[in-house]
């Protein structure tokens, strides 16, 4: 690890600010955490803290208010369980800057832990405006950034907050950065990539960069269609990005060519007239896919053929479903494929954060897997090779 950590800094008695991304799932009508796995995740961090005599001042967002109060969005629910999780009690306040922010902070006793307010409330957040990092980071004398899941954001208390005070890593964030960073540097081969998801253009970078490091590409899901429309295949009604059509057949040249890399495309795949609950669906060859449907799964042979190259395989990367995974039975393929992943006992097995995440959570397999990043938008911009900000504003180990 590049980055001095929290370990690298005396923290007793010290009122550290802690970056944590409790952005979690909630329940629409109930507002109940549905998953807690990013709170649990910081637990390290903040545990460590508390044990050292720290004064901890967590700060997070939690969704998308857009600068405005939001009642559903408060960080209320959080704390409770944040609490109960630590068997302590959690201070709380109404904003995450102000007076009665400054005045909790104030009377903190060393070991004591205070939630700010949701940070998005406040749209100077999102524009990292520099009074604003400057408020925040007047509440503290060290900057602790545990938010891999939102380091690839240039946001008030991801990156504006740095230039004010001391700032280091988290452990939750020097795990993914080692493990991700593995992934790059010194993976076990065969190294394979599962990728799936609606777009090419969602993952042009996660495809241009994984095609570099890996032995093969499995590619499936929706922007399989625009990859086997490249090969010249019909794919029904399904959508094609022509705009990617030419860097499609690009990739595939480049995977047959000169680089080690192959890619591998579903050879047949499940076909619907429409992608609704209960309608009927047949599996096709990819050579003879009907004008009138859509493709929403993988088919039968192709999750035999993808499970066979895992199995191989001694690192494997996954991101995005192979199918239309929120339309049961169209989860099929992805299931299939991840409960072989969770099979792989000689192989490391990294989950890109959001859906994918979220599926082998669902799936109760997070424990077979040797990790699922917490990051969604920031794991795939690791992996594209981009910077991270909240990475890049950290102090930088001595050499
Ligand atoms: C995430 O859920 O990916 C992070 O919390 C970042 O959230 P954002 O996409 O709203 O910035």
């Amino acid at each position: 690890m590049q980055k001095k950590t929290v370990k690298d800094m005396s923290v007793e008695g010290k009122r550290v600010l802690v970056r944590v991304d409790f952005n979690v799932p909630l329940d629409r009508e109930t507002s109940a955490i549905t998953d807690d796995s990013r709170i649990q995740a910081s637990l390290p961090t903040i545990k460590y803290l508390v044990t050292h005599r720290a004064k901890v001042i967590l700060c997070s967002h939690l969704g998308r208010p857009k600068g405005r109060v939001v009642e559903e969005l408060r960080m209320a629910p959080i704390a409770r369980r944040l609490s109960k999780l630590l068997e302590l009690p959690i201070v709380t306040a109404n904003d995450c800057v102000g007076e009665e922010v400054k005045s909790k902070v104030e009377m903190l006793r060393k070991g004591d832990v205070f939630l700010l307010e949701n940070l998005r409330f406040h749209p100077e957040e999102e524009a990292n405006d520099p009074s604003f990092a400057k408020k925040l980071a007047a509440l503290a004398d060290l900057y602790v950034d545990d938010a891999f899941a939102s380091s690839h954001r240039t946001h008030a208390s991801t990156v504006g907050v740095a230039q004010y005070l001391p700032a280091v890593a988290g452990f939750l964030l020097e795990k993914e950065l080692q493990v991700l960073g593995c992934l790059l540097s010194e993976p076990k081969r065969p190294f394979g990539c599962m990728l799936g998801g609606a777009k090419v253009s969602d993952k042009i970078g996660l495809l241009q960069n994984m095609l570099r490091w890996v032995d093969v590409l499995l590619i499936g899901g929706g922007m399989a269609a625009t990859f086997l429309k490249a090969q010249g295949y019909e794919v029904g009604k399904s959508t094609v990005e022509e705009d990617k059509l030419d860097l499609a057949k690009e990739l595939l040249q480049e995977a047959a060519g000169e680089w080690t890399a192959k890619i591998l495309l579903p050879v047949d795949v499940v076909v619907a007239p429409a992608i609704t609950r209960g309608v009927s669906s047949q599996l096709v060859s990819i050579e003879g896919l009907p004008a009138n449907s859509f493709i929403v799964d993988i088919g039968a042979n192709t999750i035999e053929l993808f499970s066979d190259v895992l199995r191989k395989c001694h690192t494997v990367v996954w991101n995005g479903p192979v199918g239309v995974y929120e339309v049961p039975p169209f989860d099929h393929g992805t299931r299939s494929l991840v409960n072989v992943l969770a099979t792989l006992d000689n192989a490391t097995t990294i989950i890109g954060g959001g859906s994918s995440a979220e599926v082998v959570q669902e799936m109760g397999l997070v424990d077979r897997m040797t990790h699922v990043s917490t990051g969604g938008g920031s794991s795939l911009r690791f992996l594209e090779g981009a910077p991270l900000p909240g990475v890049e504003a950290l102090l930088d180990q001595e050499k």
